[in-house]
């Protein structure tokens, strides 16, 4: 057996499930769970449809690298979106449809870690534990970036040591970020590729929450948008992941794709080639569709816009709470310790949301998940204003 295997820590929900097990919660209480960032709101209708009447390409094997127009499509959607320069992203070498970011995530520390001297991939801490799963894997140690309210929730490059840029293969970026909503500005990402270009590493900037923003005139960026602003139109050193699955509540379809850098996609897709992941054609069909259109997104990013307003203003007179510059979580400072919390709030109002501490490591002396829990507003409005008001009524008493 593969002994790397025994490194890979337990996932949250499984030490969710062991923290409330034994516990009842009120009987008259229906459950509500803010834990897991499942998209809740419904799936356009035009590309299920879609889906359903590309039904008859599953007689066909699909390629890896997916349909042409399918990495058009996704080519024209980032070169809008990112306002990058015309003609810039090439489908042909610049993207590769992926079987959403979660195994693409993974699968890219498989391809671009050398087992060489004491490989690290540095990564931000709390974190979508796949990064830590992957470099583990891949023969790396991880190397944890803590993010704090102090640094605004956003790792402190400038305090990492040279000793460790120099054994760096890896960063992954996470923006806006799970689970803090923090979103990195384009100077820091130029930073980062300033800093990869010296100490020869690659950029994995995950921006599966990039569309699920507060203020319609100011998008998170993106880090192929940074590496254009420089002139870096080759994205040298630069590769992005997004979804389809929070963009537009398709967490089923499982359909993203990677895009940046040409000469490190073609290893990557050499890699897909023997992994065996592509697309299934119906898949592709649909998510050319869903890349195409905008107004879907515009209408889901105010529905969420709603949600935080109303979870805010109940939540607001008995606990700090802020909007997040991004993403669909809250991620609150608990009174005391946050696996007790998590429990209490559990067993008293039958509200299960996710301590931080699972999504953290200990780091640099401390836990930076510790004393938080995130709360994903992913379901329909009134089950979110109903887990705020019980909220509300727990903390009262906490
Ligand atoms: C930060 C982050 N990246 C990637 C993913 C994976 O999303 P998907 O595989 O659905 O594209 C998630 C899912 O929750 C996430 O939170």
């Amino acid at each position: 057996m593969n002994q790397d295997l025994d490194r890979l820590q337990p996932y949250p929900f499984e030490k969710l499930n062991r923290l409330k097990a034994g516990i009842t919660p009120p009987a008259g209480l229906e459950h509500i769970a803010l834990s897991i960032g499942e998209p809740k709101h419904q799936p356009p209708k035009f590309i299920a449809e879609e889906l359903i009447s590309h039904l008859h390409g599953l007689a066909n094997y699909p390629l890896t690298k997916g349909r042409i127009e399918l990495r058009q499509a996704i080519a024209d959607w980032l070169t809008r979106r990112f306002a990058l320069p015309s003609g810039s992203v090439d489908a042909e070498r610049h993207v590769l449809p992926v079987a959403g970011t979660r195994e693409a995530l993974f699968a890219f520390a498989q391809v671009v870690v050398e087992r060489n001297d004491k490989p690290l991939v540095v990564m931000p801490n709390p974190f979508y534990q796949i990064y830590e799963g992957a470099a583990l894997l891949a023969g790396a140690e991880p190397w944890f970036l803590n993010t704090t309210a102090r640094n605004g929730f956003l790792p402190d490059y400038d305090a990492v040591p040279e000793s460790v840029w120099q054994r760096c293969q890896l960063l992954y970026l996470c923006s806006p970020g799970n689970p803090t909503g923090a979103v990195t500005d384009i100077a820091t990402m130029q930073k980062l590729i300033a800093l990869a270009d010296r100490f020869d590493f690659i950029i994995a900037s995950d921006e599966c929450y990039s569309e699920l923003y507060f203020d319609e005139q100011t998008p998170p960026p993106g880090l192929l948008q940074a590496a254009a602003a420089m002139g870096r139109n080759d994205f040298h050193r630069c590769v992005v992941f997004h979804s389809l699955s929070k963009r537009s509540n398709l967490p089923g379809l499982r359909s993203g794709f990677v895009a940046g850098d040409a000469q490190i996609l073609e290893r990557f897709l050499l890699y897909r080639t023997y992994q065996g992941c592509a697309l299934p054609p119906p898949t592709q069909a649909a998510s050319i569709k869903a890349w195409q259109d905008e107004k879907h997104v515009v209408v889901n990013r105010d529905y969420y816009r709603q949600k935080f307003a109303a979870v805010i203003e109940i939540l607001k007179p008995v606990i700090a709470v802020e909007q997040p510059a991004g993403g669909f979580y809250l991620w609150l400072k608990t009174p005391g310790n946050d696996t007790d919390f998590t429990r209490e709030l559990f067993a008293k109002q039958n509200v299960t949301v996710l301590p931080g501490s699972y999504l953290s490591r200990d780091a640099h002396g401390h836990n930076p998940g510790a004393g938080y829990v995130r709360l994903a507003l992913v379901a329909e409005m009134d089950e979110c204003v109903e887990a705020a008001q019980r909220i509300h009524e727990f903390l009262k008493s906490f």
